[in-house]
């Protein structure tokens, strides 16, 4: 389903990704595990076309989508949950996820995404007209993975979805995984970040692949 192959990035000068493959098939689950500055960042930013690759190939579904803007990217079906989450502050948290469909035309398509997104987190239903400012930390995780089903993606990219002993997204999503529901929730296939500097983490979720350094 994705492909990339011989991928590298740099900041200005600086390399930060060089000669990384990695293949994800469909209905997969991914965890990329490294330690910090190890590249797991940049390689979600560059297949969401944040990011510019040096070199190196992207394909999604049999298509390359190197030099594609991130909304087209998003159009082909990849969404992004960004690291810390970037919930528009001022806006409810029902428009922050309609945010999210801006690309999908059918406004039925647009509610029964939101119903899928409610029954999967009934606390945003709950806050639906609250300003996402006012979410606590896991609440705002959940309605950035909300945000993200809203594209209805076939591929998501989580970008430490459970990053911190402490973070209330934890407590709020038990032991359940947020990769794992939002799989369930549409059925894309995901890739997940971990920080990790062990060679495997304690509860490893699908296939690992392993940054170095
Ligand atoms: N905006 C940036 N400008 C310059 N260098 C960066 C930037 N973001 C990340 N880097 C560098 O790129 C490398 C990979 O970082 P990153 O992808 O964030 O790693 P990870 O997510 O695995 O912690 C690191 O050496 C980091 O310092
Ligand atoms: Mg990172």
């Amino acid at each position: 389903m994705l492909e990339i192959e011989r991928l590298a990035v740099s900041y200005g000068e600086v390399a930060a990704l060089r000669d990384v493959s990695l293949t994800i098939n469909k209905a997969e689950i991914v965890t990329l595990i490294g330690g910090n500055g190890a590249g797991k960042t940049t390689t979600l930013k560059t297949v969401s076309g944040l990011l510019a690759p040096t070199a190196g190939g992207i394909r999604f579904e049999g298509h390359s989508i190197v030099g594609l803007s991130p909304d087209r990217i998003v159009a082909r079906g990849i969404a992004l949950v960004p690291e810390g989450r970037h919930v528009f502050p001022q806006l409810s948290v029902e428009n922050n996820l309609i945010v999210g469909s801006y690309l999908v035309r059918d406004p039925a398509v647009v509610r029964d995404t939101l119903d899928q997104v409610y029954a999967m987190f009934p606390q945003l239903k709950e806050r639906r007209r609250q300003l996402g400012e006012t979410l606590s930390g896991g609440e705002q995780q959940m309605l950035a993975l909300g945000r993200a089903i809203m594209s209805r993606p076939r591929l998501m990219l989580l970008d430490e979805p459970s990053l911190g002993k402490s973070n209330p997204c934890l407590s709020a999503f038990g032991r359940d995984d947020p990769a794992r529901r939002a799989k369930r929730a549409c059925r894309p296939c995901a890739v997940r970040t971990r920080l990790c500097h062990r060679k495997r983490p304690r509860r490893p979720v699908g296939r690992l692949c392993q940054f170095e350094t």
